[in-house]
């Protein structure tokens, strides 16, 4: 048997915009998922035959990163699913890396791309930002050019990202779960079809890239306050885009006033806010208190990571 883990992630620019090839800044957090895998007479998940229909993602990554004799995957999740904090990146990730694992060893830059390759099947269109996050863990800058500190490089029809090592100093994040389940694929297909038919649409996309390089700039300089800043104009931005919910802006308001800034983070339509903040329990009473569930989340964490010690990862 091998398993692998993964983490899940924050957006913490440039959601949505990075699908159409702008630049994003993510951070892994230390919610994980874990998969393992083993040879079996059928295949199955956690002890039930797998059905394409209930495991999208894992019968997915099955044809993409498997196609050998049937093995069983079970997997235990630390993510609420559908909370904008990258279960299905995760789920991906971490059984992609099992499955590679079980043949031998685990490549880092196969396994973001495979993963990839999954959540943009599953979705119907994706940006390699969640999966990239998922494996190389830390943070990453996603970026239509290569910048210092690349990783690697990935490809689909027109687009192509460029995937960087992003250095995390200490910053205290708080998540608010607003408890709607969102799924992706709608919420990136209803901003394809806005931005295809507004000019206020795309300018929107355009100015979040332009928030994300400033956002790079102000994490290198760990500047909090303009961090704070430049969340709150995100959040309207995707506002804009109609990825919002009441009950998120319910949220960032309730933090607003012990944060340095709030914003949804990741496809919206429900799901996750984030706060940066200097007084995590202040956030989570003040989420509490607005009806949201609160997590307080380390970020900066281990990419993909095998459970039981017995391989290496290759570079
Ligand atoms: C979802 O976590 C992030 C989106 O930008 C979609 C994607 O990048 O694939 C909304």
């Amino acid at each position: 048997m091998v398993t692998c883990s993964a983490p899940g992630k924050m957006i913490l620019f440039g959601e949505h915009a990075v699908v159409f090839g702008k630049s994003a800044l993510a951070l892994a957090i230390n919610l994980r998922i874990t998969s393992s895998v083993r040879s079996a007479n059928q295949y199955s998940v956690n002890g039930h035959p797998m059905k394409k229909r209930h495991h999208m993602y894992i019968s997915a990554a099955l044809d993409e990163a498997w196609g050998g004799p049937p093995i069983n995957i079970d997997t235990s999740s630390e993510i609420p699913s559908g909370s904008g904090l990258g279960s299905s990146a995760a789920v991906t990730v971490s059984c992609v890396g099992a499955m590679m694992a079980h043949r031998g060893g685990i490549e880092p830059e196969k396994i973001a791309l495979k993963s990839f390759l999954v959540e943009n099947k599953v979705q119907g269109r994706a940006s390699p930002t969640d999966t990239s996050t998922s494996t190389h863990g830390q943070g990453i800058i996603v970026s239509p050019e290569r910048l210092d500190n690349f990783l690697w490089r990935i490809e689909q029809g027109q687009r192509s990202w460029n995937i960087h090592h992003c250095a995390v100093p200490k910053l205290h994040f708080v998540v608010g779960y607003t408890g709607i389940h969102a799924s992706t694929g709608p919420l990136v297909a209803g901003v394809k079809k806005l931005a295809d038919s507004s000019s206020e649409a795309v300018r929107a996309i355009d100015r979040i890239g332009e928030v994300v390089l400033e956002g790079v700039d102000a994490m290198a300089a760990s500047d909090k306050k303009r961090l704070g800043h430049l969340m709150d104009e995100n959040h309207m931005l995707l506002n804009s885009l109609e990825v919002g919910h009441p009950e998120l802006d319910k949220l960032v308001e309730a933090c607003r006033p012990c944060s340095y800034g709030a914003k949804l983070t990741g496809a919206g339509g429900g799901g996750s806010m984030i706060a940066l903040t200097d007084d995590p329990h202040a956030v989570a009473k003040a989420i509490q208190e607005a009806g949201g569930e609160p997590i307080i989340v380390d970020v900066g964490v281990e990419g993909i990571r095998l459970e039981d010690g017995g391989m290496s990862r290759k570079r």
